[in-house]
């Protein structure tokens, strides 16, 4: 049997639409804000804005004492039109040109991200002052999506960069990593906080003494399926306490105290926005193979928003078929493009036999990327327009934590 997550109230919702939208559960969002900052106290999130970058959504965050990893001027003044203090936003992107720093800095940003000497001297032209922490590289092993390539530096670069900074005159302030995202395995996370106290160690003989950690993103969403369709179960309780537990070793081998920050996109919001799609046809086709496969093509897909059709089956729920005969086909989504399909090959989609073009299929857990990968009309097809759920008693009344839908 098929599981996955959602809330009552975020069900109810999407029985009310009767057009394609995104649908975000803002209560939801809020209590999953609520129970990491119980699982990690004293740790500052700074949500990664990429991962959901809508106002409802970050004005909910503030509110709630929520600060922003943001990663170009745009989105800093975006974090910034929410009320918060510009000290509660971070530049977090490595990469950035002359005008994006100077851009950052005349909008009040202080703290910023750097992982190369070149990077740190543009910093220390166009925004003095500032405070910069260097991003280790990691190898994205145990994540679905790795981000190891294109950001971070060794451990030795790490010294150089800080050291550059310190000479330069900028304050060498922090160490941040990013163990991949939808990291599914604590020992990444364990990795990752070794090779940090080995950094402040080692810092620590060149007389220079950190002040903060960001341990970056990657904690999971809760309700995604792998390629195959099977529920993947991050280790949550136990990614938790490793992190508590390199907190504790951190904290031992600083020579000053350790503020720490961490800055979650997908575990915020993944589960607490799902879509309301429509089925566009079922339909048969013989393949090059002699052999007939079915193939459901919905009205959303890779380019409006389920771009990470690379790695998930995403969860659906066709409400009109509940307990229907079931075929399995390819899923695909409605541009002329055939890019635009799940090729997990050898893993087709149970689907209903009887789907008709017009009926509702809902898409759980795509709180995620979804708005941000969604492109601008690719043949014609708009970005999904936004539902929210809001924060009001009425709306919480009867609202239920995760439960399983089949
Ligand atoms: C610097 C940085 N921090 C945080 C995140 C959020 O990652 P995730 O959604 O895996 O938590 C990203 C996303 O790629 C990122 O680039």
């Amino acid at each position: 049997m098929n599981t996955t997550y959602v809330t009552t109230r975020l069900r109810a919702a999407l029985e009310a639409a009767t057009d394609d939208r995104l649908v975000f559960d803002l209560p939801g969002i809020e209590e999953r804000y609520a129970s990491l900052r119980r699982e990690l106290p004293g740790v500052e999130v700074r949500f990664a804005m990429k991962a959901c970058p809508l106002d409802e959504v970050l004005t909910a965050l503030a509110r709630r004492g929520a600060g922003f990893d943001a990663a170009s001027p745009h989105e800093i003044a975006q974090a910034l039109a929410t009320g918060v203090p510009a000290d509660r936003v971070h530049y977090g992107n490595t990469v950035k040109s002359d005008r994006n720093i100077a851009d950052a800095h005349r909008l009040g940003i202080r703290d910023f991200a750097t992982d190369s000497v070149e990077d740190v001297l543009a910093i220390a032209a166009l925004a003095p002052g500032a405070r910069v922490f260097c991003r280790l590289a990691t190898d994205g092993g145990g994540a679905l999506w790795g981000l190891s390539h294109k950001f971070g530096c060794t451990p030795a670069d790490a010294l150089r960069v800080l050291e550059a900074a310190r000479d330069a005159g900028l304050t060498p302030a922090g160490l941040s990593v990013h163990v991949g995202s939808q990291q599914m395995t604590a020992e990444a996370w364990r990795g990752a906080l070794a090779r940090m106290a080995d950094v402040i160690a080692a810092l620590r003989l060149r007389g220079i003494h950190l002040d903060h950690v960001n341990l970056g993103g990657g904690l999971p969403a809760l309700g995604y399926r792998d390629r195959h369709g099977r529920p993947l179960e991050p280790p949550l309780d136990k990614i938790f306490a490793v992190i508590r537990e390199g907190m504790r070793r951190l904290r031992a081998v600083s020579p000053t105290p350790l503020d720490f920050v961490i800055e979650p996109g997908r575990h915020l919001v993944a589960d607490h926005g799902a879509m309301r799609a429509h089925v566009s046809r079922l339909s048969t086709r013989q393949q090059g193979t002699g052999e007939r496969r079915h193939w459901l093509y919905l009205s959303c897909g890779k380019f409006n928003g389920l771009y990470e059709m690379d790695a998930l089956q995403y969860a659906l729920v066709f409400p009109t078929h509940r307990g229907a005969d079931r075929v399995p086909a390819v899923i695909a989504g409605p541009t002329c493009d055939s890019d635009d399909a799940y090729s997990h090959e050898g893993s087709p989609v149970q689907v209903p036999r009887q789907a008709a073009s017009g009926d509702p299929v809902w898409v759980l857990s795509t709180g995620a990327y979804a708005t941000s990968y969604t492109t601008q009309g690719f043949n014609g097809f708009r970005p999904l327009p936004h539902t929210w759920i809001r924060g009001e008693r009425e709306a919480l009344a009867g609202s239920g934590a995760g439960r399983a839908v089949t």
